[in-house]
C-alpha cells in the first residue's frame, strides 16, 4: 500500500476545519492527535448499538460488550508485544498507569535508603509519581542528565546505579525534545543492578510502536489520546510476575475475588488493577485507532514524518534567532522552539490567528526547561497527517509573528 497523504487526511474529519477563516494547521499531536472517523464511529457504535456494562451482566448487550472490550485488549497486547492479555491494563490514561505502578509497587518493594533514577527529559507523569512514593519511603531521587543536544547521557548510568536501586524510570521518546533513547542498554543495566525500568511510552508508541517483550522493560505505559484514540483510556503493561507479587491499587467492583468484612481476595490479571466501571467506549475506540495503524504502511508513515522533521528544521533555522531544542538524530517528529526577544505564549497566540495550533509552555516537563535555561517553549508536533505545505504555513507564521513582535 502506498502512503498517500491527502487520501490519509481524509479519513480526519476535523483536519477540514478552518480558524481564523484559515485552514487548520494541527501540529499539536504530542499533546493529543486527531481521531479518523472509524474510531469516531467505533465509539459511537459502541453506545448506539450495545452500551451495557461488562463483565456484570448474563444478557446480550453485556455479553456483546465484553467481547468487544476483551478483542480491544487482544488487540493491544498484539500491538505491543505482550504475552498475555493479563499484561495489559485499561487505565484513564499514561498518567494513571505511572501513578498505579508508583504507589502500588513501592507499596511493597521501594524501602526507606532505596533509590529511583529518572531522566532529565521525563515528563511529569514518569516524575512526580516517583517523587510522591520516594517521599513516603523515605527514598532518594537521582537524575540522568541530558546533554546540551537534548541527547540523553546513558553513559553517566553505572555512576547512579548501585544495590539500592529499586527503579529506573525513562521515557521511549522526550514530548519536548523528541529524543528517543536506546532503552536497551538502560535496561539492561538496571536489571544487572536488580531495578525494574519503568518507560513512558506515551510518545514512543506513536513513533514506530514498542515489542515490549523484545525491550525487555518491566512497565509500559500509554494514552489512548495521543495514539488517535479516545480520550479517557490507556493503557499498562507490566510483566506477569511483577503484577502478581504487587498489592491492588484502587479497590472496587470487578477487582475482586470473594469479599467478606474480614478477607478479600482479588481477581486474577488484568482484572484486580481494573477496579469499577472501566472506560469500555473508550477500549473499544483505541482497539479501533490501533487497527487504523496497523492498516497504515509502517515505513512508509515513518518516512513521512522523518521527512516533515527534515523540512521543518530546515525552514525554522532559516529564521534568525531561532533556537531549536533537541537536536539528536533518530528523534520523533517534534520542533520545540524559541526566538531571541520573544515569548512562546506571544509566538504560540500570533500562529494560532494564522490557524496554526503549536503548545506553549513548559509541556510538562518543567526540569527539561530549566536544563535549557528556560521558562518554556514553542513546540510543533507532527503526525502522519501532516503535509510540507503545512510545515510552510508554520515558518511563514512564525516569521509573521517575528515581524510583529521583534
Ligand atoms: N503530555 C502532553 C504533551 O506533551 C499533554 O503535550
Amino acid at each position: 500500500m502506498s502512503f498517500d497523504v491527502e487520501r490519509i487526511r481524509e479519513d480526519f474529519p476535523i483536519l477540514g476545519s478552518r480558524v481564523y477563516g484559515r485552514p487548520l494547521v494541527y501540529l499539536d499531536n504530542a499533546a493529543t492527535a486527531q481521531k479518523p472517523q472509524c474510531v469516531i464511529d467505533a465509539v459511537s457504535r459502541a453506545y448506539t448499538e450495545c452500551n451495557s456494562n461488562v463483565h456484570r451482566g448474563v444478557h446480550t448487550l453485556s455479553e456483546r460488550m465484553t467481547e468487544l472490550y476483551e478483542q480491544a485488549r487482544e488487540r493491544i497486547r498484539n500491538f505491543i508485544g505482550a504475552d498475555s492479555c493479563g499484561e495489559v491494563i485499561f487505565t484513564s490514561g499514561a498518567t494513571a498507569s505511572l501513578n498505579l505502578v508508583a504507589y502500588a509497587w513501592s507499596e511493597r518493594f521501594l524501602h526507606a535508603g532505596d533509590n529511583i533514577i529518572i531522566s532529565e527529559m521525563e515528563h511529569h507523569s514518569n516524575l512526580v509519581p516517583w517523587k510522591l512514593a520516594a517521599d513516603r519511603k523515605s527514598a532518594e531521587i537521582r537524575v540522568l542528565p541530558v546533554d546540551d543536544d537534548g541527547r540523553l547521557m546513558t553513559e553517566r548510568l553505572p555512576e547512579l546505579l548501585d544495590s539500592r536501586t529499586k527503579v529506573v524510570a525513562v521515557t521511549q521518546a522526550s514530548n519536548t525534545l523528541g529524543t528517543k533513547p536506546d532503552l536497551r542498554p538502560i535496561i539492561e543495566a538496571a536489571h544487572s543492578a536488580g531495578a525494574i525500568v519503568v518507560v513512558d511510552g506515551c510518545q514512543g508508541v506513536v513513533h514506530g510502536g514498542v515489542d515490549v517483550r523484545a525491550l525487555d522493560c518491566d512497565f509500559y505505559a500509554f494514552s489512548g489520546h495521543k495514539l488517535y484514540g479516545p480520550t479517557g483510556i490507556g493503557v499498562l503493561y507490566g510483566k506477569r510476575e511483577i503484577l502478581e507479587a504487587m498489592p491492588p491499587f484502587l479497590g472496587g467492583g470487578d477487582m475482586v475475588d470473594k469479599v467478606s468484612f474480614e478477607r478479600i481476595t482479588y481477581a486474577p490479571l488484568p482484572l484486580k488493577f481494573e477496579a469499577g466501571t472501566a472506560d469500555f467506549v473508550g477500549a473499544v475506540g483505541l482497539g479501533e485507532a490501533v487497527r487504523y495503524v496497523e492498516s497504515l504502511p509502517a515505513v512508509e508513515v515513518e518516512a513521512h514524518e522523518r521527512e516533515l522533521l527534515e523540512y521543518a528544521t530546515e525552514r525554522m533555522l532559516e529564521i534568525k534567532g531561532l533556537k531549536i531544542y533537541g537536536t539528536e538524530t533518530g528523534k520523533t517528529p517534534i520542533v520545540s522552539f524559541n526566538v531571541d526577544g520573544i515569548s512562546h505564549y506571544d509566538m504560540g497566540m500570533i500562529l494560532d490567528k494564522t490557524g496554526v495550533a503549536v503548545r506553549t509552555g513548559h509541556h510538562c516537563a518543567e526540569p527539561t526547561m530549566h536544563r535549557f535555561g528556560v521558562t518554556g517553549m514553542c513546540r510543533a508536533s507532527f503526525a502522519f497527517y501532516n503535509t510540507r505545505a503545512e510545515v510552510d504555513a508554520l515558518a511563514d507564521g512564525v516569521v509573521r509573528a517575528v515581524r510583529m513582535l521583534g
